[in-house]
């Protein structure tokens, strides 16, 4: 049996290319004792991803050379050697952007595609959406009556954010590029104000939009809007520092936020947050998030791109914009 794989070429500068890629069919190992092999149905694709193709020190080891591109997974087992699963079952991992994975089974979980569309266990339910719940709520700690900005705010992580915000009973302004994602902010996902920052000073319209300050701000892109953002803060503000999409395509150093004193003189906090320190606590973020999709309070937007092929442009994507909630490549036809 063939698959299909995408494996890193070479390391990009900049943005990746199409020499940073390679395609290739190869065939699918026959399975050892204590293996499994998976049918990948949806692969996740992350902003994190370009930095996973750097050769420096992370959170996670680089991609090597020659290595099938890290991403996550949901699909289907399809054979098993391995106790733990049966072939039929739908597993959630890290196997990779291919069509086929052979696995020991580590690091895998079973989901269940009658409570949820297998999609959403790589958004809502997954990793962006724990990233979303923990990074707002541990960090952030947003309380009713205060005003939260989020960037990034028609993705997959800032919309979830934005929401669960106003669960919580907040003033909600989400930043995004483009009239057509700020409506969709303040008509689909119920935002009380929205700011396009690719036509409006951001300074200002932040000014217009949060009368009262900004208590926290939940930053997925960094760069220029950062330090708008700073100049806006409240006395005791937090800033959860998720990621900086606006920075990772760079080829000169990171920008950092020249308006930082206003940490000092506000008495607020700026703190980092990576996704994986919450593993043990993921169940209950997904039956909280769970019951909020049930009940109507989320809703749920997935940008599904069809085609292992088209992986290369359909990665960029996030880099331009071109995503509007979620971004995943479905594989297969079921
Ligand atoms: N710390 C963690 O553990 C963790 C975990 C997951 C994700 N993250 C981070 O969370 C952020 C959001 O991730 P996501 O998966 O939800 O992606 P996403 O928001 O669904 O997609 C990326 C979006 O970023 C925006 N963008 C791209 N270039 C930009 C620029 N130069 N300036 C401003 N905005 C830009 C685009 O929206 P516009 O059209 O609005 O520009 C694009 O749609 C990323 O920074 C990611 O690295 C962190």
């Amino acid at each position: 049996m063939k698959n299909k794989q995408w494996q890193l070429a070479k390391r990009p500068f900049g943005e990746a290319t199409s020499d940073t890629w390679l395609y290739a069919e190869t065939d699918v190992p026959e399975l050892k004792d204590g293996e499994l092999l998976i049918k990948i149905q949806y692969i996740s694709l992350d902003p994190a991803m370009r930095g996973w193709l750097n050769d420096a020190k992370s959170y996670i080891e680089p991609v090597q050379i020659g290595a099938v591109m890290r991403a996550g997974t949901v699909g289907k087992v399809v054979a098993s050697k391995n106790e733990n699963f049966a072939e039929g079952d739908y597993v959630c991992g890290h196997q990779g952007v291919q069509e086929y994975a052979v696995t020991d089974g580590k690091m895998l979980h079973k989901v269940d595609p009658k409570l949820a569309p297998l999609s959403y266990y790589l958004g809502v339910l997954g990793m962006p959406g724990m990233t979303g719940y923990f990074g707002l709520l541990k960090t952030g700690e947003p309380k009713a009556g205060e005003t939260i900005v989020v960037s990034g705010a028609a993705g997959a992580v800032g919309g979830l954010v934005g929401q669960i915000a106003k669960i919580k009973g907040c003033r909600v302004v989400g930043i995004a590029g483009g009239a057509a994602k700020c409506q969709f902010l303040i008509n689909e996902l119920g935002f009380d104000a929205a700011i396009d920052y690719k036509s409006q000073n951001v300074k200002k319209a932040l000014k217009d939009a949060c009368p009262k300050g900004v208590d926290v701000y939940f930053d997925n892109v960094g760069g220029d809007i950062l330090d708008a953002v700073l100049t806006q803060i409240n006395m005791k503000a937090r800033i959860v520092i998720c990621g900086a999409i606006s920075q990772y395509n760079n080829t000169t150093p990171v920008k950092g936020p020249s308006n930082y004193l206003s940490l000092l003189v506000n008495r607020a906090k700026m703190e980092g947050i990576v996704v994986f320190d919450n593993i043990a606590e993921y169940p209950i973020a997904m039956k909280d998030i769970a019951g909020w999709i049930h009940s109507g309070e989320i809703k749920v937007k997935d940008h599904v791109v069809v085609g292992i092929e088209k992986f290369p442009d359909t990665l960029m994507m996030l880099f331009k914009g071109e995503n509007l909630g979620k971004l995943v490549l479905k594989v297969g036809d079921e």
